[in-house]
């Protein structure tokens, strides 16, 4: 069987900033902001993306169109005996797919009560009681939420629909799915700046707080921000580049993706602070305090400066329509990573089946997060998957290129094919700057981890967390071993 491609280098461009551009852009980098500097916290998240981040999507992107692969398939052809590092990379995937969804159909969720500005009495208690129906605490289950269940599953029929023909069908999607969420983002800031007291949210987001540097917290943030929003190790790049022909240019596609994903996150963050400073204005509060709120923004302060806004309608169904576009396009591409991988494993699968069977296994899997404890097991999963599994494949991965198959020989191939010739100085980074600047930030993460546990969760909810953690790390030692022995059985020295 031939293995699909896109149809032209443009679909790849907007495939790939689909998936980087999502929910973490508009959602998450706002908020890490707020809570970590203002403008300080870009002076992280800026040596983070040029020190690790674009030197890894180049990875990703480089090992994708060589090994021509998903993750499992290309990790093997770098090394036989790293394919369980691709079991790895798409296990986690699996986990923040469908998790990931779940946020999705929140956001359905609220743009059908957009109609309605359901919340605009008491935003707080429209989430946690209308929406969740959150129980006090992770040990009470309190049963499955039946609204967000259906509206999961009205997220997963969309999905579905868009990843059914491969790269066919999602090449068809991102024509629209990435530019609307743009348009409806400048529709928003345009609102934004005629609104009185946007100055001051502007700002509060740009103005540095010199302070935040010295916490180590901080750069934990802005290094993990950078692997989320990159969608970088789990597999989704990997897959995304070994649908390009194994001669397109490689090092401007990887430039292209990474600036314009940052420069939306910077412009969404515009968007977000130009609304907060007219809700400071009108509820006689501070922008910090409305920034505080942490994961809260996007479904409490932000729809509450919503509905304070003339033609609240209007505005909220522009804005959960936006996260939805945004959305949509990262989701389906988490699942593309997991289609690449299993693919090239079992060749005879057809697509429209694999995606069948992928979507419906990470719905069932995002059951547990539409309980009405759902809140819990999502921050969970979400704390353990992006702090402990991205790094974790991130390191190996890089091991692996960089000492195991050699940098040198990876990057002649980028040379090869690309315009724009990378230096020595990305052999560097990959052999020793990303293993150990990433080892250290693990190591940070982890003592913080085991003197407090994370956010108070009882121990057991929280071991669930380390599970997703160990479980796949073992299993992929286990197997590295195995095929270590076994090959050096067939070929002793
Ligand atoms: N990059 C996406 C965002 O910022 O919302 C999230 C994401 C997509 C993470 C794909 C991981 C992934 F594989």
């Amino acid at each position: 069987m031939t293995r699909q491609h896109w149809s032209s280098r443009t679909v790849f461009i907007l495939a790939a900033v689909g998936s980087a551009v999502g929910l973490g852009n508009v959602w998450r980098f706002p908020y890490l902001a707020g809570k970590y500097g203002g403008g300080a916290f870009l002076i992280p998240y800026l040596i983070a993306l040029v020190v690790v981040g674009i030197p890894l999507l180049m990875l990703e992107f480089a090992v994708g169109q060589k090994m021509q692969q998903g993750a499992i398939g290309s990790f093997k052809k770098l090394n036989p005996n790293f394919a369980s590092l691709g079991i790895f990379a798409i296990f986690s995937a699996f986990i923040i797919a469908s998790y990931y969804a779940v946020v999705m159909a929140w956001c359905l969720l609220y743009f059908l009560a957009s109609f309605g500005v359901k919340w605009s009495g008491d935003a707080e208690s429209f989430f946690f009681k209308d929406v969740l129906q959150i129980t006090e605490g992770v040990d009470k289950l309190g049963g499955i939420n039946f609204p967000i269940l259906f509206s999961l599953l009205l997220v997963w029929v969309a999905i579905y629909f868009c990843v059914w023909k491969g790269t066919k069908s999602v090449g068809k999607v991102v024509i629209y799915t990435v530019p609307l969420p743009l348009i409806l983002m400048a529709l928003l800031l345009i609102r934004g700046v005629t609104l009185s007291g946007f100055l001051d949210g502007w700002v509060f987001y740009l103005n540095p707080k010199w302070s935040a540097l010295a916490d180590p917290q901080v750069w934990t943030a802005a290094f993990t921000q950078i692997f989320f929003t990159l969608s970088l190790a789990f597999g989704t790049m990997i897959a995304y580049g070994s649908y390009k022909n194994s001669e397109e240019d490689i090092a401007k596609d990887t430039w292209i993706t990474a600036l314009l994903n940052s420069a939306i996150s910077l412009f969404a963050g515009f968007v977000v602070f130009a609304v907060l400073g007219y809700m400071a204005v009108q509820t006689s509060t501070s922008v910090e305090e409305l920034a505080a709120s942490g994961p809260g923004l996007a479904f409490v302060v932000f729809p509450k400066a919503l509905s304070l806004m003339p033609y609240p309608q209007l505005f909220s169904l522009l804005f959960f329509l936006m996260l939805l576009s945004l959305g949509i396009d990262s989701a389906f591409s988490i699942v593309e990573a997991l289609n690449a991988a299993i693919v090239d494993v079992w060749n005879n699968w057809k697509i429209t089946k694999l995606s069948l069977w992928i979507c419906l296994a990470t719905f069932i899997a995002g059951i547990i997060y539409s309980t009405r404890a759902g809140l819990y097991f999502l921050d969970i999963a979400d704390h353990f998957i992006t702090n402990y599994n991205g790094i974790l494949v991130a390191i190996f991965q890089s091991i692996l290129v960089g000492w195991v198959y050699g940098a040198e020989k990876l990057r002649r191939y980028i040379n090869e094919v690309s315009d724009w010739k990378i230096g020595k100085w990305w052999n560097i980074s990959i052999k020793y700057f990303i293993p150990i600047v990433l080892t250290a930030l693990l190591a940070t993460q982890l003592s913080k981890d085991l003197g407090t546990p994370y956010e108070g969760y009882p121990a057991w909810a929280l071991n669930i967390g380390w599970s997703l953690v160990v479980v796949p790390l073992i299993l992929f030692l286990v197997l590295l071993a195995r095929d270590w022995n076994k090959i050096r059985d067939r070929n002793p020295v």
